[in-house]
């Protein structure tokens, strides 16, 4: 099964962030994932919608968007203008998660949950229908280099029986290595947030790193 790879941008170099895109942008990798934080449903702050713009000006690579803020609504345009084709919101965060979704959809792009650790697949049931992509939160959203959360499996397990039927696609996100790869995409999950865990900060070309986590993956 394919999987796909999205470098977190949040654990990007920023003294060189257009260098550092462009080579990003030459591997492998099927996507950009680009954490939005506002400080208060998360306790940091991600990337700023400066560095968005200054990525999307340097790939044409798909870019999605992790809204780890409250009031989602209010920004989806925003980045959607900017160049996001996904949109991640989390319906922890809003009362009105139905009606963000038909607004990301409104927007031209694909409409993702984020759940936290902590959130039941029950609380989000009602939504499976109506979105593209699940983002399974494997960490405490909001920073980068955390543990692996492996009781967050079991949810992962119960998704991946329900991805056929409401045909949506499971995501990753947090403390994400090639183990993880592997023992996860066996399971049914079919996307990847790379961080430090797998990509960032180890001293080697990003295009061999990623070419070596498409080829050592199993079949
Ligand atoms: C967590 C972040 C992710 C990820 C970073 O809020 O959204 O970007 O954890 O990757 P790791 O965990 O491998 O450093
Ligand atoms: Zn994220």
């Amino acid at each position: 099964m394919e999987r796909k790879l999205y470098p977190s941008m949040m654990c990007a170099e920023f003294d060189n962030l257009s260098e550092e895109t462009q080579k990003l942008s030459i591997s492998e990798i099927d996507g950009f994932h680009m954490d939005i934080m506002d400080g208060s449903f998360v306790p940091n702050f991600g990337i700023s919608p400066e560095d968005y713009k200054t990525i999307a000006d340097h790939t044409d690579k798909l870019l999605d968007v992790h809204l780890m803020i409250y009031h989602p609504e209010k920004y989806i345009k925003m980045f959607v203008e900017l160049g996001a084709k996904r949109v991640y919101f989390h319906p922890e965060a809003t009362p009105h998660s139905a009606r963000i979704i038909n607004q990301i959809k409104q927007c031209g792009a694909e409409a993702g949950i984020a759940i936290n650790p902590g959130t039941s697949i029950a609380s989000i049931n009602e939504l499976l229908p109506l979105v593209d992509q699940v983002l399974v939160m494997t960490v405490n959203p909001g920073f980068a280099g955390q543990k692996y959360l492996e009781f967050v499996n079991t949810k992962i397990k119960k998704l991946s029986q329900l991805c056929c039927d409401f045909n949506f696609e499971i995501v990753v996100d947090g403390a994400i290595s090639l183990e993880k790869i592997n023992e996860l995409g066996a399971i049914g999950v079919t996307g990847f947030v790379l961080g430090t865990s797998a990509l960032f900060g180890k001293g080697k070309n990003y295009s061999e790193i990623i070419r070596s986590l498409k080829e050592q993956q199993e079949v």
